[in-house]
């Protein structure tokens, strides 16, 4: 369990993070996102142990974080946003060392690194020294150390970013796999990546926490949600005529035709479900739909809102 409790974390005069609350458990892959500068890597690196508070705490598995960092960091894993890798050491030196420092020797070390180098498919550079790998492979030795002593949190700040598309799809399905016995938070600018691996999302603006939910409900914040999209035989200037006339249709626009199908889209008042309502004006004028979908929102539209709005009262302030 990770408690973040009341976290701030002033640079001089800029508040970077700004009373940030939130509690994760086991089994919760927690996406964080927010703009550039908006406060994920100073609030990673606060749990982390890497960097101070100004003000709060965060416990991990019930370590205060700032008494007990070493303890604390024994629980966590941590990938940060710029590695900071020991240039001339070779992949393997460098994983076998921190091993090392993470307390292991001897066999059990190599096996460590062994199995590690294999999990992040790093064996074929496992001799070569890190200055000379690719971004990709710098990223990848970067998640090895932070996998290498199983710990029961992961803290990835931007895992995926860097890494060829092939690359990004190995990390993910790491990550899925991982993701019933650890607390996994992750850090993206990807919402792709957030709706396929996260089960819960913050969004994060101006060090500040705006939003903390399920990516399926916090897309039901989208405008476009619940928009449904009507395929149907029928003639054009009836159907919109009808379909605009259910109650709970803000406006109907037409998508594509001729004159025997339409596909029309129906716009909802305060995002109500359309589905009956359209269903029921298909079957009295007998005409017959060939599809429906209704849209789940869309996480980019709800994004922007949320982290667009500071900015618009303190335009109009
Ligand atoms: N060591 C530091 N000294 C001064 N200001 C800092 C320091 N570290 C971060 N900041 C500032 O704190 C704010 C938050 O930065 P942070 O790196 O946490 O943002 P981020 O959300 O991770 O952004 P990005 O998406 O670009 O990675 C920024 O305004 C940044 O300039
Ligand atoms: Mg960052």
């Amino acid at each position: 369990m990770i408690q973040v409790e009341h976290l701030v974390k002033k640079f001089g005069l800029r508040t970077a993070v700004d009373d940030v609350s939130f509690e994760v458990g086991k089994g919760t892959v927690l996406g964080v996102l927010g703009p550039n500068g908006a406060g994920k890597t100073t609030t990673i690196r606060m749990i982390a142990g890497y960097l101070p508070p100004t003000a709060g705490t965060v416990a991990v598995n019930g370590i205060d974080v700032a008494a007990d960092p070493v303890a604390a960091q024994k629980q966590m894993g941590y990938m940060p946003e710029n590695t900071p890798l020991y240039d001339e050491m070779t992949v393997a030196g460098f994983l076998g060392f921190l091993a090392e420092l993470r307390g292991f020797s001897g066999k059990e070390r190599d096996r460590r690194v062994d199995a590690i180098l294999e999990k992040c498919m790093l064996a074929k550079v496992r001799h070569q020294t890190i200055d000379t790998l690719s971004k990709g492979y710098r990223r990848r030795t970067s998640l090895a150390q932070a996998l290498l002593h199983d710990p029961a949190v992961l803290l990835l700040d931007e895992p995926t970013e860097g890494l060829d598309p092939n690359q990004k799809q190995v990390v993910r399905d790491m990550i899925n796999e991982m993701a019933p016995d650890k607390i996994i938070l992750l850090s993206t600018h990807v919402l792709e990546e957030v709706e396929a691996l996260c089960s819960r999302a913050l969004i994060i603006s101006e060090g500040r926490l705006k939003a903390d939910s399920a990516p399926a409900d916090l897309k039901k914040r989208s405008a476009s949600y619940n928009a449904l999209t009507v395929e149907l035989l029928a003639p054009r200037a009836e159907a919109l005529q009808a379909f605009g006339r259910i109650p709970d249709v803000e406006r109907v626009e037409f998508v594509a035709g001729d004159d025997r199908k339409q596909v029309l889209r129906l716009v909802p008042r305060d995002r109500q479900s359309l589905a009956v309502g359209a269903v029921e004006t298909a079957a009295r004028h007998k005409w017959m739909v060939t599809e429906m979908r209704s849209d789940p929102g869309r996480l980019d539209e709800v994004f922007r809102q949320i982290t667009t709005t500071a900015d618009v009262v303190k335009q109009s302030a």
